[in-house]
């Protein structure tokens, strides 16, 4: 395939050197545009030894093959990484002041932008309403990663990573690449993972064994079929995936005003998170000794909500529409199997699907390896998956999208 990697003037830069590598060594032919203010961060040097072809940044360079022209037709793919406010602005607005912006306009093929910037300047309703805009043009623009930004600041802003920006890259070049055939492109999706911990003291909690990994790989699963993923992160044991918009939770009641805030404009809910059923009823704020001269202590709990329940009751007045998935783990009992418990929790949750884990020793929590059944509300035959959590994480997205396609069709 034949990339134009046009890079942005920001301190991220040198962190695109490593994609550059990742494009190369997959065996694409790479063509960096770097603009002027990115000729300050790393050198010409840099990209025309890591991509063996020559570099430019002017139109007025090599007149005579109207580079623009041929490098805006040619490629398959042009990633902008990193997307400045500066530069998703030009493009936004049809600027043809450089190299790149000339190529931007050129592009036959899709476009995937990476920002890079600080938070507030990412947050800045300009730099929304360009991202907007070129995201109702088909251009799939990344969510900044979450973390350390370049002074003491931190927060949403940081480019992602080489390697997500690499997996989204090769999500667009499958079939043909155009954006809009990106299965969920233009679509929102919230998905909850890890687990819940409900505070006894300061120092104890009521947890459970859940590592966040199907949680996560759901969410780059989402993102690299084009949506725009928020991922709302009780306790896991793996990294936040870059390129998705990240909320920290730790308890049941903090999961569920995270939920119902992000719910209220996503297409998709997927509550992959273990959440809390009950919650011990009091709080000590002070660290709970033990005694030999009082009974031991009893924990009372009270229930949690259920907030797969009350995503649907709420839905119908908010967004009319929306799927909502939900998990279930279930091990199955004297009384009846795994997937009896299943098809009721599917009736009585009133989600659209329920993707069920059979548990027990040594199965799931914490494990590389899933096996589930997708139930669906319609009634259609129980589909099985298997394998990696990545494997079952890209079933449950296909399935996602196309009942979405079904029940929800793009406009
Ligand atoms: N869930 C939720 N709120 C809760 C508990 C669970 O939203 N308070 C969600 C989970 O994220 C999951 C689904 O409900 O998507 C199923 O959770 P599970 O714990 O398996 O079901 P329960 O309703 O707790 O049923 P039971 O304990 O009887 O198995």
């Amino acid at each position: 395939m034949r990339i134009v990697l046009g890079v942005g003037g920001g301190i991220a830069a040198y962190k695109v050197a490593s994609l550059l590598r990742l494009f190369t060594e997959a065996g694409h032919n790479v063509t960096v545009i770097p603009t002027e203010a990115a000729n300050r961060f790393v050198g010409v040097a840099t990209w025309e030894a890591l991509s063996g072809n020559p570099v430019s940044n002017s139109v007025f360079d090599d007149v005579p093959s109207v580079n623009h022209v041929r490098l805006g037709h040619e490629a398959d793919l042009i990633v902008v990484a990193p997307a400045t406010a500066d530069l998703l602005a030009r493009a936004a607005g049809g600027h043809a002041d450089d190299l790149l912006t000339n190529t931007l306009l050129m592009a036959s093929g899709p476009v995937l932008m990476a920002p890079a910037m600080h938070t507030e300047m990412w947050l800045h309703a300009a730099t929304q309403a360009n991202v907007e805009t070129l995201r109702n043009r088909g251009v799939t623009v990344l969510e900044p990663a979450s973390g350390r930004l370049t002074g003491s600041d931190s927060g949403p802003g940081r480019l992602p990573e080489p390697e997500a920006i690499f997996d989204a890259a090769l999500a667009l070049m499958q079939d043909g690449g155009v954006p809009a055939q990106l299965p969920l492109a233009g679509r929102t999706v919230t998905i909850s993972a890890g687990g819940t911990r409900e505070p006894l003291d300061p120092v104890r909690f009521l947890g459970n064994r859940s590592s966040g990994k199907q949680g996560v790989a759901l969410a780059v699963a989402a993102r690299n079929a084009g949506a725009s993923v928020r991922l709302i992160a009780a306790h896991m044991e793996v990294p936040v995936p870059a390129g998705v918009e990240v909320v920290q939770v730790e308890t049941a009641v903090q999961l569920r005003e995270a939920a119902l805030r992000a719910a209220a404009d996503s297409d998709v809910v997927v509550m992959a998170a273990a959440v809390a059923d009950f919650r011990p009823a009091e709080v000590s704020d002070t660290k709970i000794k033990k005694r030999d001269d009082t009974a031991d202590p009893v924990i009372s709990l009270l229930r949690n909500p259920d907030i797969l329940q009350e995503l649907v009751e709420v839905r119908a007045a908010n967004r009319p529409g929306q799927l909502i998935v939900g998990f279930a783990a279930e091990t199955g009992d004297a009384h009846g199997d795994v997937l009896a418990y299943a098809e009721a929790k599917l009736r009585r949750k009133g989600c659209d699907l329920l993707v069920v884990n059979h548990v027990g020793e040594g199965l799931v929590f914490g494990q590389d390896h899933n096996s589930v059944v997708i139930l669906s509300r319609s009634g259609s035959e129980p589909q099985a998956a298997s394998g990696s959590k990545d494997d079952v994480a890209a079933a449950v997205i296909d399935r996602i999208s196309s009942e979405l396609s079904r029940v929800f069709p793009r406009s």
